[in-house]
Order: structure tokens, then C-alpha cells, then sequence
């Protein structure tokens, strides 16, 4: 059993955090946010999120999770420290590592002997080096310590799972002790584990998100290619899918990848790599990709109901993705929030994250218990979250509560051809018209 803490108690904190408690592990989850900390001591946990809850309160029984305000106590109480703190975007796209910084001043001044210190949030490449100097510069005494950078790829909605179970564990580090340590540390888990320089580490994690969403535009712009031609780029997909050098994930044509990770992800590795004097081009236009899909789709909806003033469109699904409530660059924000400036009356469904929507929306929207109150008396239906539900929805019923039988889906989830012998005008993502 090894003492952990972790600084920093949002998504990636609480996730990491339970999961190492979960392998055996003693771990303090800090927060500066009391009210927060209040909650998750009484079993309260602030997001959704598959399993987590119960492996909190398995952990706490077992008193192996604590939660706490004092960074004094995790400093004093354990040998490894994460820094999960976020790191916002600032207004030019650069992450903002203010955070990361005070954390690291304040794990110096506290520490009163050697200390593993991991960054886990993505962070910039070299941000490794500029927290051991940072170290170095606040501690008063002499005293030995390693910066480790081990990045998370976690996805919401399987975080606990990828955690648990992940496909390689990446450790960038500079020291045997280190290694010593951070292997022990996973050794629960089963999984490849890959020793590496920081900077390396740092990289990987950029590099793995930038990949994932160069595959989404790829395969969104093959979507508009397929349109203007009339192929269906489902079949393009499962096709290039088959073959084992190109992999059948991420090839899922829409509305262009949302969430907290992956746009500002890509972002800031176009600003780290300007800043090294490499101009990442093929990113740029990744991103240019992306926020075209928006585009079209909401041009897609103008087409086929004209005049978008006075008219009510029915949304089902908000989140950025499904089994998440979690509503951060979702998509969703972004085009209602353009066909309410457009004057459309809109009704929205989501299986998680209406409270969400809430604080985003107000009252600007009418939020509905189900798919079917959104549907009735509705002049189009948009689908922008491919939940499990909608995909088991009762489509008959809806077609005679809608009172223009119009799907507009930027999720592709059902068969053009079933949809409209359905009774359906049926627009989807790259399969033809
Ligand atoms: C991502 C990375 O996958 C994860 O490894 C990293 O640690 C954090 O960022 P996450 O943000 O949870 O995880 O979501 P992900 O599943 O990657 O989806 C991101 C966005 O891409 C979503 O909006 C999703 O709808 C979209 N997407 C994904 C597509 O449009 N098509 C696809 O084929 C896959």
C-alpha cells in the first residue's frame, strides 16, 4: 500500500483518486472547494459517471479514500502527490497553468521530505520541467524529490473502466527511485507500462488526442464527400474500419467532437507546437473541419424548414456524448443556442443532463421529461446526443406526435431507407441525399 494524494478533486482527481484506492492504495483527494469536499465526505459525488459512486463509498468504508481541504494534511501524509488541478484555456487558446503552478509553490513549502510529484492533468509539453524548478526555487531545505509525468486517458462515461482496465500505462520520469515507486504503484493493474522521458510523456498524451480528432474530421469530411456523391459513409467506415492498421474506433461521422478534452486539447497543442516554431497545419484544419460540421448542420436544418422564426424544434440529447451529463463544448450549446438567435422555440430531452442545461439555457428553452413531450407538436426533431434510449424510441408514436414529421440526425443513428418508409423526412451525416 502506498500513500496517495491527489490535488485537485474534478474530474481526472476524483477518477484517478478512487480507482487507486480502489487497487489497495491510501489515498486524501484535496479540494479547495469546501462545499465540495462537504459532499463527497457524506458519499455526494458532483458528477455522473458509471461506477464511481459506488467505488467511492466501497473505499471510504474500507478507509482508504478520505477527502479533505487541507493540502498541509496530503503533503504530510503521503509520498506520491498527482496535481490534477485544471488548466482553463485562456482567451488566445493557451492553457492557463496558474494552478499548476500555485500547487507546486505550495507542495515545496510543505514538504519536509522526498515526495514523488506526478502531473496527471494534459499539460502542455515541458510543464514537467517548469514544476520541478518551481519546486526547487520554493523549497527552503535541500531535499530530494522526482517529477514524474503520467498522463490519464480516461474517457467519460468508461473512466472507471479505462482506468481500471487500460490498454498502456505511460510513466516519463528521470530517476531509478522514481520508477521503483511508480511501478509499485500499478502494479494491480495489468496493462504494458512504458517508462519514458517527461517530455515524451508529455507528448504522447497530445499526441494520442490529436490523432483521435484528426480521425473524427477525417472521417466527417469523407461524410460530405459521400453526400455530394451519393455513398454512404457508414459502409465507408465499417469498410476502412476492417482493416486492423487503420481500427474501427473514432471513424463515427456528426456534428464534430465536443467535451472538455479534446478542442481545447487540440488547441493548446497548436499553440505549444507554434511556440516550439512548428506550424501543426494538419491540425488546424482538424479544427476547421470541426466547426464547419456545425455549420452545415445548422444550415441542413435552415434548408429544410426555411424561416426558422416562430417555429419549434424539438432536441434530443445535450450532452457532448452519451452516458455523460457532462455538457463542456458540447455541440448542443452551440446549436441551440444559434437557432434561438434565429428566433426557433425549442424543447429539449436529455437522459442526464437537464440539470446541466439548466444553468447553460435558463428559460431560453422548454425542458421536457421524454423524448415524446419533445416531440409532440414539434416542426422538426434534431438529434444531437446518440443515447442508447433514442435508438429504442417507439418511432411510430413519434411520427404522430410530431406535427412536421422531420428528423434532422447529426448522429446517424437510424437506417435512411427504414426511416422514410416510416413516414419520415429523414436528413442524417453522409449517406447520401
Ligand atoms: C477524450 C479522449 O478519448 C480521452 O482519451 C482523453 O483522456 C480525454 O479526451 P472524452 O472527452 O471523454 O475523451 O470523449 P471521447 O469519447 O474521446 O469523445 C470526444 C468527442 O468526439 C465527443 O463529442 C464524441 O461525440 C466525438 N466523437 C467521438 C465523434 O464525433 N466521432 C467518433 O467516432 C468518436
Amino acid at each position: 500500500m502506498r500513500s496517495v494524494s491527489i490535488i485537485g478533486t474534478g474530474y481526472v482527481g476524483l477518477v484517478t483518486g478512487t480507482c487507486l484506492a480502489e487497487i489497495g492504495h491510501k489515498v486524501v483527494c484535496v479540494d479547495s472547494n469546501k462545499e465540495k469536499i462537504r459532499k463527497l465526505q457524506k458519499g455526494v459525488i458532483p458528477i455522473y459517471e458509471p461506477q464511481l459512486e459506488e467505488l467511492v463509498h466501497k473505499n471510504k468504508k474500507k478507509e482508504r479514500l478520505f477527502f479533505s481541504t487541507s493540502i498541509k494534511r496530503a503533503v504530510k501524509e503521503s509520498e506520491i502527490i498527482f496535481i490534477c488541478v485544471h488548466t482553463p484555456e485562456k482567451d488566445n487558446g493557451e492553457p492557463d497553468l496558474y494552478y499548476v503552478e500555485l500547487v507546486a509553490q505550495k507542495i515545496a513549502e510543505l514538504m519536509r521530505e522526498y515526495k514523488v510529484i506526478v502531473s496527471k492533468s494534459t499539460m502542455p509539453v515541458r510543464t514537467g520541467k517548469k514544476i520541478k524548478e518551481t519546486i526547487k526555487n520554493y523549497c527552503s531545505n535541500e531535499l530530494e524529490f522526482d517529477v514524474v509525468s503520467n498522463p490519464e486517458f480516461l474517457r467519460e462515461g468508461s473512466a472507471v473502466r479505462d482506468f481500471l482496465f487500460p490498454q498502456r500505462i505511460v510513466i516519463g520520469l528521470e530517476s531509478k527511485r522514481a520508477e521503483r515507486i511508480m511501478r509499485d504503484l500499478y502494479r494491480p493493474i495489468r496493462a504494458p507500462v512504458l517508462i519514458t522521458s517527461i517530455e515524451t510523456a508529455e507528448i504522447i498524451k497530445h499526441s494520442c488526442n490529436a490523432f483521435l480528432a484528426t480521425k473524427i474530421s477525417f472521417i466527417n469530411a469523407i461524410a460530405n464527400l459521400c453526400e455530394k456523391v451519393g455513398a454512404d459513409v457508414e459502409e465507408v467506415a465499417r469498410a476502412m474500419g476492417l482493416d486492423r492498421r487503420i481500427g474501427r474506433e473514432f471513424l463515427k461521422a456528426g456534428i464534430g467532437y465536443g467535451g472538455s478534452c479534446l478542442p481545447k486539447d487540440i488547441e493548446a497543442f497548436v499553440h505549444i507546437a507554434k511556440k516550439s516554431g512548428y506550424d501543426f497545419e494538419l491540425l488546424r484544419v482538424v479544427q476547421k473541419i470541426n466547426k464547419q460540421q456545425r455549420d452545415m448542420f445548422i444550415s441542413r436544418i435552415k434548408e429544410v424548414l426555411w424561416n426558422l422564426r416562430g417555429k419549434q424544434i424539438g432536441v434530443l440529447g445535450l450532452s457532448f456524448k452519451p452516458n455523460t451529463d457532462d455538457m463542456r463544448n458540447a455541440p448542443s450549446v452551440e446549436i441551440i443556442n444559434r437557432l434561438l438567435e434565429e428566433g426557433a422555440v425549442i424543447k429539449v430531452y436529455d437522459p442526464v443532463a437537464i440539470s446541466r442545461a439548466k444553468d447553460i439555457f435558463k428559460d431560453s428553452v422548454r425542458y421536457c421529461r421524454s423524448a415524446y413531450e419533445v416531440a409532440q407538436d414539434s416542426e422538426s426533431l434534431l438529434i444531437l446526443t446518440e443515447w442508447e434510449e433514442f435508438r429504442k424510441l417507439d418511432l411510430g408514436r413519434i411520427r404522430n406526435l410530431l406535427k412536421v414529421k422531420v428528423i434532422i440526425d447529426g448522429r446517424n443513428l437510424f437506417d435512411p431507407q427504414k426511416m422514410r418508409k416510416k413516414g419520415f423526412r429523414y436528413i442524417c451525416i453522409g449517406r447520401g441525399r
